[in-house]
């Protein structure tokens, strides 16, 4: 199910910021975030094979818990990167920014992070993602990076990362402990 929707929703996403990315010296806007409307743009991302991967430290995090995410494989300038659950929105929030990156609030304080200005980001740049303390399930990094005004990659994502299943885990312990009760109490009454 992630997997299946995930793509649809990404080249949304990508589109809503592509301009913005490559246009803003100091960082993507806030209205990029939503604005699913694309600009009349003239530069179109490159649709040849990314030069970059997005390797989160691993494939799980905790709830509360930090998660390193690194941009491989090439110096770039702009970004506008995010933790994406199953239902598309960006989750938990981002700290510890390395040089000439910032935060970028979207939906709630911290949950983008952008650049500060086009000065270069070496490869193997970090970022510190914060996991909610009520796990969102699998989430996915996404970003859009610019290595110049003309040349941008949209939605590269990273392997989806799993933090244990949203409210169903709850949902199933107290269903489970429901059909505990009744059987016992079954149990009790017929024995
Ligand atoms: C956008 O592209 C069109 C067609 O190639 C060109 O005529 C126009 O000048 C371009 N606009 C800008 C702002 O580069
Ligand atoms: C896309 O990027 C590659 C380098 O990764 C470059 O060789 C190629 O010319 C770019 N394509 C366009 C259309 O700019
Ligand atoms: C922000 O919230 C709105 C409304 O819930 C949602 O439609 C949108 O996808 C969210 N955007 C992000 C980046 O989470
Ligand atoms: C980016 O900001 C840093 C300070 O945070 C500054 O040293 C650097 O010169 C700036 N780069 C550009 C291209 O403005
Ligand atoms: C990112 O973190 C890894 C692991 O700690 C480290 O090996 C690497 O040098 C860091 N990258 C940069 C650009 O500092």
């Amino acid at each position: 199910m992630f997997r299946f929707w995930l793509p649809v929703f990404l080249v949304y996403f990508a589109a809503c910021f592509l301009q913005r990315v490559t246009s803003f010296p100091g960082g993507a806007p806030t209205d990029a975030c939503q604005n699913l409307t694309p600009g009349h743009v003239n530069i179109t991302a490159n649709s040849s094979a990314s030069p970059f991967t997005i390797m989160p430290a691993s494939t799980t995090y905790q709830p509360g818990g930090t998660l390193r995410v690194q941009v491989m494989g090439a110096s770039f300038r702009g970004i506008l990167l995010q933790a994406r659950d199953s239902t598309n929105q960006a989750v938990g929030f981002w700290s510890d920014f390395p040089d000439f990156t910032r935060s970028l609030t979207c939906n709630n304080s911290a949950d983008s992070v952008t650049h500060q200005n086009t000065s270069v980001k070496v490869a193997g740049t970090n970022f510190t993602w914060n996991a909610p303390r009520t796990s969102p399930g699998d989430v996915a990094f996404v970003a859009t990076i610019a290595q110049s005004r003309e040349q941008y990659w949209l939605s590269i994502t990273s392997d989806p990362v799993s933090g244990g299943n949203r409210a169903s885990v709850h949902l199933g312990s107290a269903v489970f402990s429901l059909l505990s009760i009744i059987l016992l109490t079954n149990s009790v009454v017929e024995g």
